[in-house]
């Protein structure tokens, strides 16, 4: 009878079972691995033998056949080395079947038996829950990142032997316990802090609004304005993130093989900052078998993008997508992948070539052909799906110099903490964690406007021309600027400063 392990491949993000079968045979000494395998897989054969050998078992000459199941599922990678291994030692009846039925196993071997790491072992281990496995065995410095799942028994195996041990009840694993809360949420340290920033009220207010509401902010100045030295700073004043959160954000590492040894889950927002040469698959994701690219990793975080023009146009198109829906699709000839991308937008830029429109220090000498093609860089769909636009003009040295220290970062983070805890009630459990991310019928439910707002807005709409998705990126930057006022009702002055945020609107005029 054929042996069987259960194991998992990872799609995307998301763990999908995969049953490994093996049945033995007499003859030619051979090895056929069937079931759509990637090349990784094909090569495990050897890897197994190997670990197998040197591991102290024989490995008698017969025919196998190895069978990947489903065979319509597109498995990748070498996680399938240890169920392979296990299946054999059970098929050659080295290892009893009974206990084995109970896990789910994943692992790549080196050729001395070694158990070494795999990707996307918190989705593997989201998958043994959902399926109701006892338990998952994998490679021990992946357990802690598995260990946060709970409800199902996380056995990190060093080596082949020790699996096996296991599985013949002569060795004792102890589960991986998840770091406990206090371990996890300790509020991280960051080397620079606002309170180096001088000056700048008005960029500074804009962008702990951003912070506070998760909306895309778009900052305008002259070089040496401060632009990259704020942007720089906003992971410091960033809300902590939901359970929730965190874990979806370490699924995305955990998948792009990004969580180093022992990493366990993601609490700290990522902040992101390619270089404006990235590919478009870069930003968004790609490869044969795609992986998440900049936009997912930066989901429920920053993604940064400095001096925007400098980006190539259609890397920029890219961004609708992401910046609209909350996710990726990547299409392949065999699957469409999706992965999750919501991000807060925060981008920099000159307002012209020479960098000094509008400075009053400075001429600005560019042709009015040249600032045309400059913001042309820019479509005004993408500019259209920015929330908040900010001028953030240059400061003298002498009054720089003269300038008392600015609010730390501790002070602002815990304003727009709280702001962000308003949301977190008054969106439930549906799934969203900020005002940026109401669609239009919360919207309508949670940004009603007072009489005399109303009358503030109306005249706004009329003046700047607002668009229908620049309405309502007003109502939500309005309902922020209420919950750092404290304030259940978004009142005028809240209209009123969320207006002041649609620079660019109103300099179409
Ligand atoms: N408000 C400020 N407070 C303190 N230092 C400042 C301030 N603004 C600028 N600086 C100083 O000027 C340097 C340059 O600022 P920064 O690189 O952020 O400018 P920028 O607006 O990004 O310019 P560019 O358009 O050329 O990229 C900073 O590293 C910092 O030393
Ligand atoms: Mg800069
Ligand atoms: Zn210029």
């Amino acid at each position: 009878m054929p042996a069987k392990v259960h194991s998992g491949s990872l799609i995307g993000i998301d763990g999908h079972p995969v049953e490994v079968e093996i049945d033995v045979f007499p003859g030619l000494p051979s090895v056929v691995v069937v079931g759509l395998p990637d090349s990784a897989v094909k090569e495990s054969a050897a890897r197994v033998k190997s670990a197998i050998v040197n591991s102290g078992y024989p490995f008698p000459s017969r025919r196998w056949t190895v069978n990947l199941a489903p065979a319509a599922l597109k498995k990748e990678g070498s996680g399938f080395d240890l169920p392979i291994a296990l299946g054999m030692l059970s098929a050659l009846e080295f290892l009893p079947s009974d206990r084995l039925k109970d896990y789910v196993v994943v692992g790549e071997l080196s050729l001395d038996g070694r158990v070494k790491a795999v990707r996307g072992a918190l989705s593997i281990a989201l998958m043994a829950k959902e399926m109701g496995f006892k338990g998952l065995i994998l490679p021990d410095v992946n357990a802690a990142e598995a260990a946060v799942v709970e409800g199902v028994e996380v056995l990190g195996v060093s080596t082949l032997l020790t699996t096996t041990g296991f599985l013949m009840g002569r060795v004792q694993i102890e589960p991986a316990r998840a770091p406990t809360r206090s371990q996890t949420t300790d509020g991280p340290y960051y080397p620079i802090d606002f309170k180096e920033i001088k000056g700048q009220e008005y960029a500074k207010r804009a962008v702990e609004v951003a912070a506070a509401g998760g909306h895309n902010v778009l900052m305008i100045g002259p070089p040496g304005s401060g632009k990259t030295m704020i942007s720089q700073r906003i992971p410091s004043i960033l809300p902590e993130t939901v359970f929730q959160e965190a874990v979806e954000t370490t699924k995305i590492y955990s998948a792009a093989g990004l969580l180093g040894r022992n990493g366990s889950l993601v609490t700290t927002r990522p902040f992101r900052s390619p270089h404006h040469t990235v590919s478009d698959a870069g930003l968004i994701g790609g490869g044969a078998i795609p992986r998440p690219g900049e936009v997912s990793l930066a989901h429920n975080g920053v993604l940064f993008l400095d001096e925007l023009p400098e980006f190539r146009k259609n890397v920029l198109e890219v961004l609708r997508q992401p910046l609209e829906d909350g996710h990726v699709t990547i299409s392949r000839a065999q699957m469409a992948l999706t992965f999750p991308a919501r991000f807060m937008l925060v981008a920099a830029m000159n307002p012209c070539p020479c960098g000094y429109r509008g400075d009053p220090k400075h001429r600005c000498g560019c042709p009015s052909l040249a600032i045309q093609r400059y913001w042309g860089k820019i479509s005004g769909p993408l500019l259209d799906r920015i929330d908040i636009h900010v001028d953030v003009p240059s400061v003298a040295w002498r009054d720089l110099t003269a300038s008392p220290d600015g609010e730390p970062s501790q002070v602002i983070r815990e304003r727009v903490n709280r702001a962000r805890t308003v949301q977190l009630e008054r969106l439930g459990n549906s799934r969203l964690y900020c005002n940026a991310q109401m669609g239009s019928v919360l919207i309508k439910e949670h940004c009603k406007l007072g009489p005399d707002s109303v009358g503030v807005l109306e005249r706004a709409v009329d003046r700047l021309g607002l668009s229908a998705r620049a309405y309502h990126r007003v109502l939500k930057i309005a309902r922020t600027i209420a919950d750092l006022d404290h304030s259940a009702g978004i009142r005028s002055p809240h209209v009123a400063e969320a207006i002041q945020y649609r620079t660019l609107d109103r300099r179409v005029d």
